[in-house]
C-alpha cells in the first residue's frame, strides 16, 4: 500500500466518562513525518490508541487518504492501512521470536519475514529465542517488524526510546528514517527524546491537557524556547 494522509478533525476520546482529548484537529499528507510531542499524561498515548479505534470517541473525524474510518472499529482500520506500534511492545513473551512476526504477516508468504530481518538484523540473529528473553530495545524491534510486515500506509510508534540505550535509540532512529526514505509510510512519531523527534519530523504538533497546544515545523520549534519551556517542560533542545 503507498502511503496516505491522514486527516485529523476536531476529535474528542477517552476512556468511559473520562475525556482526555479535547478538540484535536491536524492532517499529516502522505509519506511526510508528524512528532506528536508533549508531557506525561497529556493525551498522547490516547490519541494514537484513538486513531487506532481503541478508545471511547466523542467527537470529531478521522481520514485515512479519501477513506473515513471514523465508525470502524480497530481490525478495520488496520485493512485500511494503519499500523500502530503501542507503547506496551505488545509482543507474545511465550512464542519465539520468528512466531511473533507469523502474526504480523497477515497472509503474505513466510520469505516476507525476510524484511524484517533485513530491517532489524539482530532479530534474525535470535529468531528463535522466546519474546520473554528479548531485552527492551530487541522487544521494540520486534513489536515494529511485525506491525512493518502488515504493510502499513501510516505507521504509528508510541514512544519507541522508551528506557532505552542510547545506541540502541540510534540504531531504531536509523531504521525508522530509512522506512521513511522509502516514502510507504505516513509516520507518527511519540516521543519524549525531543530531539530524536524533531531530527526525524518535518511537521510538530505538542499536546497539553488533551489539546493541541502548538503546531509547526521542527526549526520553528527550536526557535519557540517560550513553547519548549511551557509545553516541554525543558530549558531548551540540543
Ligand atoms: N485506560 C485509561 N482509563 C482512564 N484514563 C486513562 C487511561 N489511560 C490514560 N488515561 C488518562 O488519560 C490522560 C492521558 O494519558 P496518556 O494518553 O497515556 O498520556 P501520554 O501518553 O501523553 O503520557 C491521563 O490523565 C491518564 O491518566
Ligand atoms: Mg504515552
Amino acid at each position: 500500500m503507498p502511503a496516505t494522509p491522514l486527516e485529523v478533525e476536531n476529535l474528542s476520546a477517552g476512556y468511559g466518562p473520562t475525556r482526555v482529548l479535547e478538540g484535536v484537529s491536524f492532517s499529516v499528507p502522505a509519506g511526510r513525518r508528524l512528532a506528536v510531542l508533549g508531557r506525561n499524561g497529556m493525551g498522547k498515548t490516547t490519541l494514537l490508541a484513538t486513531l487506532a479505534g481503541q478508545t471511547r470517541r466523542y467527537d470529531g473525524k478521522i481520514r485515512i487518504g479519501s477513506s473515513d474510518v471514523t465508525g470502524l472499529p480497530s481490525a478495520s482500520r488496520a485493512h485500511h492501512g494503519l499500523g500502530y506500534v503501542p507503547q506496551t511492545r505488545a509482543i507474545f513473551p511465550t512464542l519465539t521470536v520468528e512466531e511473533n512476526l507469523f502474526v504480523g504477516l497477515k497472509g503474505r508468504p513466510k520469505t516476507a519475514l525476510q524484511e524484517a530481518y533485513a530491517m532489524f538484523p539482530r532479530l534474525a540473529e535470535r529468531r528463535r529465542n522466546l519474546g520473554s528473553q528479548l531485552s527492551g530495545g530487541e522487544q521494540q524491534m520486534l513489536s515494529t517488524a511485525r506491525t512493518i510486515l502488515g504493510r502499513p500506509s501510516i505507521l504509528l510508534l508510541d514512544e519507541p526510546l522508551e528506557g532505552l540505550a542510547p545506541v540502541i535509540c540510534e540504531e531504531l532512529m536509523a531504521a525508522f528514517s530509512a522506512l521513511a526514505q522509502t516514502g510507504d509510510m505516513t509516520i507518527l512519531l511519540v516521543e519524549q527524546r525531543i530531539q530524536s523527534a524533531l531530527d526525524f519530523a518535518d511537521q510538530v504538533i505538542i499536546l497539553e491537557r488533551g489539546r493541541l497546544a502548538w503546531s509547526g515545523t521542527p526549526e520553528a520549534l527550536a526557535q519557540d524556547s517560550e513553547a519548549v519551556e511551557r509545553f516541554l517542560g525543558v530549558g531548551g533542545l540540543h
